[in-house]
């Protein structure tokens, strides 16, 4: 069967050509839909938006996400992250909460509000813990902090400097991971592939020139990677997972996921997997929908 797939972007990176390039090549049609340009109604789907059989979200700015994926699912549009899943992962606050609620274990955390709270949950931790924004992702914004005085400073700057988001202060342990972290790309939370991050710098994006390489799951990774996924309510993420001595801990869930570093560390075609897995999900939404009718 073939699909009338919508892709909600602001700008096409290297990701998303992988994806029109496959979908394309399987003879279905695509909308490209630039979110900048696109205006959407409470009362009604816009016409560029008829015959859509699923939109994936592709969006860089996590508001823009956010919105659009409410608006989709009011037009009874499947949408590939639902909402549910972009606002939880969109917030680390919630992603934490999410993954303790599940049972995945995952790096201890307080979060405060004011300096002076925020500097007893740093002191309760102790040194080196970490501080990391609310919102964002790229490593960027996240310090370590390794004194008091490095404390204060990093929280006066925030309250003063930051955004109303950076007033919210999240609070983590710092784990001794061995030099490198794990992305795992996964859809429902069946792994299409993973990579370890190395560098000598504590933070491992990829977006910040971490070296990659492919990276085996074993069983109580997988089993770790599915509870994750569920925990916010799945979709295509990627779970990034630190190693502790043999075991794992889940520091977060990506919702618009970026896997051009993974496409190029791994053997899989990521893009015919993540298609193979949206024409699954288009069905079952067209399945559901001759159910209800
Ligand atoms: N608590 C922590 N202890 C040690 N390293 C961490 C911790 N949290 C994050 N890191 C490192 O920083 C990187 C970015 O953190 P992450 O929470 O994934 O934020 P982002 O959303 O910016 O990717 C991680 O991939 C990991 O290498
Ligand atoms: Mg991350």
């Amino acid at each position: 069967m073939t699909l009338h797939v919508g892709l909600l972007y602001s700008r096409i990176r290297k990701d998303e050509k992988l994806l029109l390039t496959e979908l394309r090549e399987r003879d279905h049609e695509v909308t490209k839909i630039d979110v900048r340009k696109q205006t959407f109604d409470i009362s009604a789907a816009p016409a560029a938006f008829d015959g859509l059989d699923i939109v994936v979200d592709r969006c860089l700015a996590t508001s823009r996400s956010l919105y659009a994926t409410q608006f989709f699912e009011a037009y009874g549009i499947p949408v590939v992250n639902s909402h549910e899943t972009a606002d939880i992962c969109a917030d680390k606050v919630q992603n934490s909460l999410a993954l303790e609620k599940a049972g995945v274990p995952t790096p201890a955390t307080k979060v405060a509000f004011t300096k002076e709270t925020a500097m007893e949950a740093i002191e309760e931790f102790g040194y080196p813990c970490v501080l990391k924004p609310v919102v964002g992702s790229w490593g960027r914004l996240m310090a370590k902090i390794d004194s008091e005085s490095a404390a204060e400073a990093i929280l006066e700057h925030k309250a003063t400097l930051g955004h109303y988001e950076h007033k919210v202060f999240y609070v983590q342990e710092f784990v001794e991971k061995p030099g490198r972290d794990i992305r795992v790309l996964a859809t429902d939370g069946e792994p299409i592939a993973a990579m370890v991050r190395s560098s000598d710098h504590w933070i491992t994006n990829a977006a910040k020139g971490a070296e990659t390489d492919v990276f085996e799951l074993d069983d109580e990774a997988l089993a770790l990677v599915r509870k994750a996924s569920d925990a916010v309510g799945g979709g295509l993420l990627g779970i990034d997972l630190m190693e502790i001595g043999d075991s794992y801990t889940v520091h977060e869930v990506n919702h618009t996921v970026e896997f051009k570093a993974l496409d190029d560390a791994v053997e899989t075609d990521i893009a015919a997997t993540v298609v193979d897995w949206l024409e699954g999900k288009a069905d079952a939404a067209a399945d559901e929908l001759e159910v209800t009718a």
